[in-house]
């Protein structure tokens, strides 16, 4: 399993050194947690992100706030909040939030007792569904040992009650996820982050064994410049090569996505025995797109 020089790097510089501090805090402005997230305020930009999540947090339905009471310890390692409706909330449970209720949505959560997830930085997916569907006996988590030991240590925290229920697989043994099969298969912003051929083998030695893929990735590329980010591309290591979707697109522009999310929804589809369930853009950053996929071979 080849890992990109991207997360090489990153495992061994950011995730090295796994203390009690770094749990504290790794998800404060400037922390870890910006190479997991989708958004990391600091400096001058902590006001445009906190305007954006306020409002994001106001628009959502009464229902998304039953959800975020029941799940519990949301602010391990100390993330930028808002408040709205007596509920603190944060962007990853507001994105973990989003994905859950696409995915009961498009599917019977009541069917799903088994779940594996490729990639799951800290765990607010897991905790997430484990939180709030008890149909799910068995949720396993693949990904780098240093990002497994994040999982492991705030999962142990958020979901404590359920967490007999998780299991963590090393992504180099690749024996032990080739033998695995799940109700549902996810994998969120990360197959982006992988060689081309380390997610096709994702695709072909696991998720082709499930009953159904949710994946919500990237659907291209963007050049930093394009979105006023002045950052030097020899620090992407070999980002424009990762995931499935290379193409370099202007994430601001309707039509470019939507010709960029035909690609994606062709590209992430397992194989021909697989059919497009649900589909639709990511509400605070479009340029990602929820998808489900149900194996009509399963
Ligand atoms: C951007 S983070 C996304 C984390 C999480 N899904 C979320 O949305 O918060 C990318 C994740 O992919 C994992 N990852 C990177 N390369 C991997 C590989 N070859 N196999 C499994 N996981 C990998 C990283 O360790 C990390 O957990």
């Amino acid at each position: 399993m080849e890992v990109s020089d991207l997360w090489k790097s990153l495992s061994r510089s950011l995730f090295a050194n796994m203390d009690d501090a770094f749990i504290a805090s790794f998800r404060r402005p400037g922390g870890a947690n910006n190479r997991l997230g989708a958004w990391d305020p600091f400096d001058k930009t902590t006001p445009y992100f906190k305007f954006m999540l306020f409002t994001e947090a106001e628009r959502q339905p009464d229902r998304f706030f039953e959800l975020y009471r029941a799940l519990g310890a949301t602010d391990i390692g100390d993330p930028v909040s808002v408040s709205v409706k007596r509920c603190k909330i944060n962007i990853d449970y507001l994105f973990a939030l989003e994905e859950f209720m696409f995915l009961e949505k498009a599917l019977d959560l009541k069917t799903v007792r088994s779940v594996v997830e490729i990639g799951a930085g800290f765990g607010r997916t897991c905790h997430t569904l484990l939180a709030l569907s008890n149909h799910i006996e068995r949720y396993t988590i693949v990904d780098l040992p240093e990002v497994l030991e994040l999982s492991r240590r705030v999962l142990a925290k958020a979901a404590p009650d359920q967490f007999d229920k998780i299991a963590f697989i090393d992504a180099a043994d690749t024996a032990a996820w080739q033998k695995f099969s799940a109700d549902l298969a996810i994998n969120i912003d990360s197959f982006q982050e992988m060689p081309p051929a380390t997610v096709k083998d994702y695709i072909d030695g696991l998720v082709a064994r499930c009953r159904n893929f949710y994946v919500k990735n990237p659907i291209g590329k963007y050049e930093p410049a394009s979105i006023g980010l002045d950052i030097d591309a020899a620090k992407f290591n070999d980002v424009f090569s990762l995931g499935l979707c290379h193409d370099v697109i202007d994430i601001f522009n309707d039509e470019a996505l939507a010709q960029a999310r035909k690609i994606y929804l062709d590209a992430y589809r397992p194989g021909p025995s697989w059919q497009l369930a649900a589909d639709r853009p990511m509400s605070m950053v479009p340029y990602l797109q929820h998808a489900l996929y149900r194996n009509g071979a399963a």
